[in-house]
């Protein structure tokens, strides 16, 4: 049953080029579907990706666009298809008034005959829309969460649990998953040693949740020792490694790391040397995504201990699932300052600038623009 209607104007704080101030005004969201939900959006994080996109980082952007997609908000509307979604039977459980966060995709082909998408792995799917910079198969722009409102599939919304708060819920719904699913996947536990290259929002997660995943020994890795400190007493790591500073860091620490979760989003990152932290059958995950090609690497940094070097995008629904109950259940909550939504050209030219600790989380909390 549709709850309500919205009109097909929202507003939000739109790019319209790559160097000019996002600005607060009109914009269309997709028409309303009936397997889609309408969000008040109270929360939305700020990602890396957000920055690389607005400033066409990775080739041109297709402005206007609205970027954001660590989105938390209530459910304000329902489309009637949403009760008996076949796609996802977690999403027919979601009513109106509920808390839910939506992450980095929006929609995927869902298709039976599509492997990676009849398997689970909808972040594989070949025709994957995301939630901002990307469009659905009739064509219309998918719009993220630097608004006031949010429209799309319900199948890719979220309930939260309970005991997260939304300011701290929101970075999970892509930082969060973002590393969840390759240390999930690569077997991050008890006995493992985990090292997390790149302490920035997706990197201070990545130790938070190797430690919640009972990690046996986890190692921040980051160029300076400025925030030593903070990884060791507050984030809960093991061991520091500072690159810029530590002669012979590669040397020193030579075959010590079971698997590398590597966050860091610029080309002249020392890969060489992170691979030699590897033990033998070590692997080193890349998810930081530097708008320039990686570094090259000798045969021999793969041969001489059989490592394997991958990389891995967000994370499927049901890592999304597994990660907010794990967040849920051990506590894992992101460090975040909260930043007014309408400060947002402001918190963005910090976030470049490296000063986020951790997290930037932009509020839509007065309620002052959730009305527009
Ligand atoms: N794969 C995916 O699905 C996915 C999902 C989300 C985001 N991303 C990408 O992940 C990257 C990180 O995002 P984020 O939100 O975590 O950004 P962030 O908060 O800015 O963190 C990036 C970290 O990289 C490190 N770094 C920066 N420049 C470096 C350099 N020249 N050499 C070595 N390390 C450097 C810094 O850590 P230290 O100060 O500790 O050195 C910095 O804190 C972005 O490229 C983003 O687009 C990918
Ligand atoms: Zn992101
Ligand atoms: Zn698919």
């Amino acid at each position: 049953m549709s709850s309500s209607t919205t009109p097909d104007v929202f507003k939000g704080w739109v790019a319209h080029n790559a160097t000019s101030p996002l600005t607060f005004t009109t914009f269309n969201p997709k028409p309303f579907a009936e397997t889609d939900i309408e969000v008040a959006i109270s929360h939305c994080g700020i990602c890396g990706t957000d920055i690389h996109t607005l400033r066409s980082g990775w080739g041109l952007s297709d402005y206007p666009c609205v970027v954001g997609h660590e989105i938390i908000g209530t459910v304000t509307r329902i489309g009637s298809g949403v009760g008996t979604l076949t796609s996802s039977p977690a999403s027919r459980d979601i009513r109106v008034g509920d808390r839910v966060g939506i992450g980095a995709q929006s929609m995927a082909c869902l298709r039976a005959d599509c492997s990676a998408c009849a398997d689970g792995q909808e972040n594989y799917c070949p025709r994957i829309t995301g939630t901002y910079n990307s469009r659905y198969a009739d064509k219309s722009k998918a719009h993220g969460g630097f608004a006031t409102r949010w429209r799309g599939p319900a199948h890719f919304a979220f309930k939260i649990p309970d005991s997260l708060p939304s300011a701290e819920a929101a970075p999970l719904l892509c930082g969060g998953v973002t590393v969840f699913a390759p240390l999930r996947k690569y077997g991050a536990g008890p006995g493992k040693s985990i090292g997390i290259v790149g302490i920035g929002g997706l990197g201070h997660l990545g130790i938070l949740f190797a430690r919640a995943l009972e990690c046996n020994w986890v190692v921040a890795i980051s160029r300076t020792s400025s925030k030593r400190k903070d990884a060791i007493e507050g984030l809960g790591a093991d061991a520091f490694i500072a690159t810029g500073e530590e002669k012979e860091w590669a040397r020193t620490h030579s075959r010590s790391l079971d698997l590398i979760i590597c966050t860091v989003d610029a080309p002249d990152m020392p890969l060489t040397q992170y691979l030699r932290l590897l033990k033998v059958d070590g692997t080193f995950v890349q998810v930081g995504a530097p708008e320039k090609p990686l570094p090259q690497l000798t045969a021999w940094s793969l041969i001489q201990k059989g490592v394997k070097v991958t990389g891995s995008n967000i994370g499927s629904p049901e890592d999304i699932r597994l990660m907010l109950q794990l967040a849920a259940e051990r506590r894992v909550l992101p460090w975040i300052q909260k930043r007014p939504m309408e400060d947002v050209n402001a918190a963005l030219a910090d976030m470049d600038a490296g000063k986020a600790r951790y997290r930037y989380v932009l509020t839509n909390e007065t309620g002052k623009q959730a009305k527009l």
